[in-house]
């Protein structure tokens, strides 16, 4: 035996039950929510050539800094994806359903970050992308999608921020726009920001260092290099939003962490947690990434949201709360005999859940493990229910007392009290 307890790799942890139940629960919603917008499910490999993720930007943290990638066996270059929308839009230009396709996925992603409370080096996802149209109210329904699901879990604290990025040529005369301003400014900017500007002019928004606020402020915004076509469209997504009555904040300096967006970005923080992990969703138009994966110029929008973020949030809020209980009944047998085996397959066939004891305990012992187990009910036989033909359900959270009842008229029994 080792001298110390094997632990998982930094960055990644164990969902045990009640957590693994929730877990679960939300995917459930998810998939309800995706689905009644006619989303289906697609579940693409959890790693693929290195090349599809590339397109997420040469110069981004998630292609330079964070990617899992390695060589296998038979020298292929592979890489754990670090999202989804790319394996995704890959899956579209390797099968080509008919358009719109829309689709939704839930799964875990890897990026070698700085672990701590909310970031992790695995974490899942559940997100949607849909690719076809270039409407904007496809745009508005991708957003809107992922509000009334943050709604249904009671989440209330969530704040959308929403901003355009402009096609392909408004962003190229924008970065050209913002890297003139930063240049002039150069003495002024951190020594970091500064690196990230030969690389990555966008970002350089994205600093908090207190020495590039001035600058930063004063930066050109999106919004004076839009076109005609990218303000309309914009205009499009605000409005419908609007009229959905799903509130958002204009964000002109809202910049992503992937560069495959064009148009249409958005991002929701949840007010409730820690502002450096704040960020439980985001997503965006990638109109040009179908077309780079070798798909005829296809338009696509979608979102993922992190779902260990989003169940911080929701202890946070106090909300979408872990089950109290793993089962609704626990079979107590006091005869020695199969009668706990029989009884408990008996009730599961008839959909509720249960379990029992093991090995010959006493039945003090057999109702403490009852108690334990959380069950609203026990099943009881001794000696003179084997021999009468009954059993005794007996209340163990509330004040309902116990009865005998026939063997027969068990499964009704269990059913009217659990009600
Ligand atoms: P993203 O903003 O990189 O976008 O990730 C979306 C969400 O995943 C984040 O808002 C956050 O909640 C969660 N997340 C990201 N990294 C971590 C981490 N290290 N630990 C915990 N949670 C994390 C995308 O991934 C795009 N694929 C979204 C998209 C879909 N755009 C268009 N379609």
């Amino acid at each position: 035996m080792a001298d110390q307890p094997f632990r998982a790799p930094k960055g990644t942890r164990d969902i045990l039950w009640p957590d693994s139940a929730r877990w679960r629960a939300l995917v459930d919603l998810f998939a309800d929510v995706a689905g009644s917008a006619g989303y289906l499910e697609v579940i693409p490999p959890m790693f693929e050539h290195v090349e599809v993720f590339r397109r997420l930007g040469e110069a981004t943290d998630v292609v330079r800094k964070e990617m899992y990638s390695f060589e296998d066996k038979g020298g292929r270059t592979i890489a754990l994806r670090p999202e989804q929308t790319a394996s995704v839009v890959r899956a579209f230009a390797e099968h080509r359903p008919p358009v719109p396709w829309k689709a939704w996925y839930a799964g875990p992603n890897f990026r070698y970050e700085r672990a701590q409370k909310g970031r992790f080096r695995q974490f899942d996802q559940v997100g949607v992308e849909a690719l076809g149209p270039e409407d904007a109210h496809l745009d508005a329904e991708v957003i809107a999608l992922a509000w009334r699901f943050y709604q249904r879990l009671g989440l209330r604290r969530i704040t959308l921020l929403v901003n355009s990025l402009g096609s392909t040529d408004d962003r190229q005369r924008y970065v050209a726009a913002l890297r003139a301003h930063f240049e002039a400014h150069l003495d002024a900017l951190s020594e970091e920001s500064r690196a990230t500007l030969d690389t990555n002019p966008l970002r350089v928004l994205d600093s908090r260092r207190e020495a590039d606020a001035d600058l930063v402020a004063a930066a050109p915004t999106m919004a004076d290099h839009l076109g005609d076509d990218s303000a309309t469209h914009f205009d499009q997504v605000t409005d419908a939003l609007d009229a959905l009555g799903v509130p958002f904040t204009v964000a002109p300096r809202l910049v992503r962490g992937l560069d495959y967006y064009v148009r249409t970005t958005f991002e929701f923080a949840a007010e409730a947690l820690d502002a450096a992990q704040n960020a439980v969703g985001g997503g965006g138009r990638y109109d040009g990434l179908a077309e780079d994966l070798g798909a005829p110029p296809t338009p696509g929008v979608g979102f993922a949201l992190g779902v260990d973020r989003t169940l911080l949030a929701c202890d946070a809020e106090g909300v979408f709360e872990a089950p109290a209980a793993a089962v609704d009944v626990f079979v107590v047998d006091a005869t020695g005999g199969n009668l706990a085996v029989v009884l408990t397959d008996r009730i599961r066939l008839a959909g509720l859940r249960a379990d029992r004891s093991w090995d010959d305990r006493s039945m003090k012992a057999q109702m403490k493990a009852a108690d334990r187990s959380g069950a609203a009910l026990a099943v009881i036989v001794g000696d003179d229910e084997r021999d009468n033909g009954t059993v005794t359900v007996r209340d163990l959270r509330g004040d309902a007392g116990q009865e005998a009842v026939t063997l027969d008229s068990m499964i009704d029994t269990l059913r009217a009290r659990l009600r």
